[in-house]
């Protein structure tokens, strides 16, 4: 059975564990820079050890790096300084920005380096499944065939990432969920701003309902967001979006809803423009 060892011991660490034998592999190893709370996770997650960085890694076929996107060039040069073969050894990170070239320390010990980046959000404390994610994948020949194999076995899909387009691609990915997070927590504490408390507790069930209801609009097989666009600005209501706009500059937030609206205006259609 092909061998994994982790690096890192947060979110995408402990789904990787997780997903790792469902891919046929043995973990391992977690390697941390906390050697107990290695050796905790490697207990709770059946790994192999639980290591402290710096210690010497056991023989694997694949160094999954799951540390922050600034700790991983830091992280690769510290993996690379300690005296071991890295021929025919696979390294990812799951950076959606980063490319390969931040694991250099690595190739040039001769492992073949890729990014690997499921498109999906790992909350604390939360389960996800690897089936229907999407994976962006750049990197070397090498480092592909292990990690598409890996990703057929989890029933993900497969995403070829040219290096230049993942700037933008991780942008998208940012709007798509920590900015839909940002935007309900703005939407939670505008809304609430001249609410008694228990109420807000009420706000906030109906503000996740109302965002469960749109994102199953969007999530629709065939749906684009055009479909799923309804509100003011998608109706023309003029007189609505002032009073909007007004408010929006009471609590500090104009500057955010115009440019909100602005992008609105011109990615999606509106209905009322057209009628009026
Ligand atoms: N979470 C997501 O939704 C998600 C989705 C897709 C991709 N990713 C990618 O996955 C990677 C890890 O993200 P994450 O969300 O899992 O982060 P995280 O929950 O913050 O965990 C990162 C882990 O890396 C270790 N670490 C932190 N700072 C470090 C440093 N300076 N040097 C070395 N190790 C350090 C820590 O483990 P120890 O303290 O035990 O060493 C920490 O638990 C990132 O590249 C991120 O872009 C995350």
């Amino acid at each position: 059975m092909p061998r994994m060892v982790i690096v890192g011991t947060g979110r995408l660490a402990q789904a990787l564990a997780a997903w790792a034998p469902r891919a046929g592999y043995t973990l391992a190893a977690i390697v941390s820079r906390d050697a107990r709370r290695a050796r905790a996770l490697a207990r709770r997650l059946h790994a192999g050890r639980g290591l402290a960085l710096g210690q010497p890694l056991p023989q694997a076929e694949l160094y999954w790096l799951a540390v922050p996107d600034d700790a991983l060039a830091r992280t690769a040069r510290r993996l690379a300084s300690a005296p071991a073969d890295w021929r025919g050894r696979v390294a990812l990170h799951s950076s959606g920005l980063r490319d390969r070239g931040v694991l250099a320390p690595l190739a040039a010990r001769g492992a073949a380096t890729g990014s690997l980046h499921p498109l999906m959000s790992f909350a604390a404390g939360v389960a996800v499944e690897p089936r229907g994610i999407l994976f962006g994948f750049e990197g070397a020949a090498g480092a592909r065939r292990r990690a598409k194999a890996m990703v057929v076995r989890w029933g993900g899909e497969w995403l070829e990432l040219p290096a230049a387009a993942k700037p933008a691609y991780h942008l998208a990915a940012t709007l798509a969920s920590p900015g839909l997070v940002a935007l309900l927590a703005a939407a939670q504490w505008a809304g609430g701003r001249r609410l008694p408390a228990r109420s807000r507790k009420k706000l906030w069930r109906g503000l996740q309902r109302l965002m469960a209801q749109t994102a199953q609009n969007l999530a629709r097989p065939g749906a684009r967001p055009a479909g799923a666009w309804t509100g003011p600005l998608a109706r023309g209501d003029r007189q609505t979006l002032r009073r909007h706009l007004q408010t929006a500059r009471e609590l500090g937030l104009a500057d955010f809803y115009r440019a909100q609206a602005r992008l609105a205006r011109r990615l999606l259609p509106s209905q009322g423009q057209a009628k009026r």
